[in-house]
């Protein structure tokens, strides 16, 4: 079964290959509009989302993706009203789910190593949508193919990632994803206490990959390709964090971008964010042609139409 579980199973044949595939249905609902992307092999097959943290961008371009394909979309986006509130393990609700015949359940969760728990288990693929400060593997796919849309390469690239680095799973995901490609090189920019994990450090070293470590936004934007910032993860924040944060209130304002920290960025480099931002992208930059975070956004269903397909092994 080809489930989706970690940015690591995406080797450069499956990404070209889900890139032509997003190329095209990206191309025919431009032209055609909803409906045009309806694919006769999918029609009657049924997603199911569980979804047990927040989100709007995943769950709903997930949903608009299967839906423009011609499948039904199911699903729940409250763990309150699950069984899970009265105990129920996700072994058995997994269980449970997919003996109900779905062709897919893209899961989000709390916890990470959910998503390969319930591989573990599903009768069919289970796709990753997040698993607590785990992986975002089909996030890091969207912003590779934000790249090869707004760059033309996802090679030869200075990334420069900000924010929480320490409980962001989007940014672990993307520095495995973009290690695939040759050339490419990391500054991550984040808070004391915030830094990159260890695990993400060592498997740079061991693949030999430049990467640094600073708190200059002004001196890391100076020479980025791509500008990836991120949101503090309040949901997941440790003691340490918590007591760092209260202790330096202007820390978010420290590590935000402004028209000040857009302007050194070069011409031709691209701001990018998973979303949601609360704060450290201002919308007074909202206008600049280098910030892109919306079409990113965008982006997003078009990829995850082509990874359906793939999942389902239609491609
Ligand atoms: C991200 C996530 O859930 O990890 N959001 C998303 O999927 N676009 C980023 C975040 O919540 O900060």
């Amino acid at each position: 079964m080809r489930h989706i579980l970690t940015a690591d199973q995406f080797d450069l044949d499956l990404t070209t290959k889900l890139f032509a595939e997003a190329d095209k249905a990206y191309e025919t609902l431009t032209k055609g509009g909803t409906g045009a992307a309806v694919d006769p092999k999918l029609a009657g097959r049924i997603m199911y989302r569980l979804f047990y943290e927040a989100s709007t961008r995943t769950y709903e371009s997930f949903g608009f993706a299967a839906t423009h394909l011609g499948m039904s979309v199911l699903g729940t986006q409250s763990v309150q009203f699950s069984s899970v509130s009265k105990g129920e393990t996700l072994e058995d609700t997994i269980r449970m789910i997919s003996g109900y015949d779905p062709s897919l359940i893209v899961l989000r969760s709390a916890t990470a190593g959910d998503a390969l728990r319930a591989a573990e288990i599903s009768s069919v693929p289970v796709v990753n949508a997040g698993d607590g400060k785990g992986e975002h593997p089909t996030q890091s796919l969207l912003d590779l193919y934000t790249m090869h849309r707004e760059l033309g390469r996802t090679e030869n690239l200075h990334i420069v990632l900000g924010g929480d680095m320490a409980n962001g799973r989007t940014a672990r995901s993307l520095v495995k994803i973009l290690s695939k490609y040759p050339g490419n090189r990391f500054t991550f920019v984040a808070p004391p206490t915030f830094e990159m994990g260890e695990d993400i450090l060592a498997e740079l070293d061991a693949k030999h990959i430049p990467c640094e470590q600073t708190t200059d936004v002004m001196e890391a934007l100076k020479t980025a390709d791509v500008a990836y910032w991120t949101r503090i993860q309040k949901e997941r924040v440790s003691a340490e964090q918590t007591a760092y944060l209260e202790a330096n209130p202007s820390a978010g304002e420290t590590f935000s971008i402004g028209k000040a920290q857009i302007s050194v960025m070069p011409e031709h480099a691209r701001l990018m964010h998973p979303l949601p931002r609360v704060g450290e992208i201002k919308t007074e930059v909202d206008s600049d042609p280098r910030a892109i975070y919306f079409t990113q956004a965008r982006y997003g269903m078009f990829v995850r139409m082509a990874l359906i397909k793939y999942v389902l092994e239609e491609i």
